[in-house]
């Protein structure tokens, strides 16, 4: 696979228009849109349906958390738009991944489509040691905390993790190729951290073994974001 086909790109905007001006742009370039909670609040599943009519490819990044007949209906809303991959957050327990895991099955076998990807988010790129242990009580390190909620994804049917590139290696070293690791906190060398706290370069990441590198404002926060996309790509600086 090649690299420009491993890059998410984050649709962290406000509005459709911006959305569909953004993939209109990246259209010849990257394959893979992700739509997160600010973006879909606002549109709503049009802008969904807007860009797989495009022919790209949507990752709903909504991390769904909730009780699990809830959680299990949500996602089984996002299969039903024609998504390629979905997530919720790990920490919702092994009965709502169950759920979620066993709607989206349900869905994609009863309208004969490709299983969406359904992924569990471990522990958010932005929190580090002292928040995870002060502010959500996990007496846990951050390693221990995601190899737990990996391993309760995995358990759960689901099919990979978010997770930090920090995390990819102890990853995939225990649960194997096939489990899928997507990751944000991507930032070129040349690009600033903004608020995420454990980051890698888009190389390193991928040489980590992570399947897809989620990328926002390293590219779209560039003066010329086709040139800062291009020199990943070209570079994997
Ligand atoms: O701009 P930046 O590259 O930091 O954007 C990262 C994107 O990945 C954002 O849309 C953010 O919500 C998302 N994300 C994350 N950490 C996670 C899961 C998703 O940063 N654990």
């Amino acid at each position: 696979m090649k690299i420009s086909d491993k890059i998410i790109l984050a649709l962290d905007v406000a509005d459709s228009d911006s959305a569909v001006e953004i993939v209109e742009k990246f259209k010849d370039h990257i394959e893979i849109f992700k739509i997160g909670s600010e973006l879909f609040t606002s549109a709503g599943p049009d802008v969904v349906k807007k860009i797989i009519s495009m022919g790209k490819k949507v990752f709903l990044d909504l991390k769904f958390h909730d009780i699990p007949n809830t959680a299990a209906k949500s996602v089984k809303a996002a299969a039903e738009m024609g998504v390629f991959m979905l997530n919720v957050h790990a920490s919702g327990g092994a009965e709502m991944m169950r759920k979620a895991s066993h709607a989206v099955s349900e869905l994609s076998s009863k309208k004969n489509i490709e299983r969406p990807k359904l992924l569990a988010v471990t522990v958010l790129t932005s929190i580090d040691e002292a928040a995870l242990q002060k502010d959500a009580g996990v007496g846990r390190s951050i390693e221990e905390q995601v190899m737990h909620l990996a391993k309760l994804a995995m358990n759960s049917g689901l099919d990979g993790v978010v997770a930090s590139p920090r995390e990819t290696e102890m990853i995939r070293s225990q649960f194997g190729r096939d489990f899928l690791i997507v990751t944000p906190g991507i930032r070129p060398s040349w690009a600033n951290a903004d608020d995420q706290k454990r980051t890698m370069t888009p190389a390193e990441a991928i040489k980590k073994g992570s399947d897809y590198i989620v990328i926002g404002r390293a590219v779209l926060s560039q003066p010329d974001p086709i040139g800062a996309l291009k020199r990943i790509i070209e570079n994997e600086s």
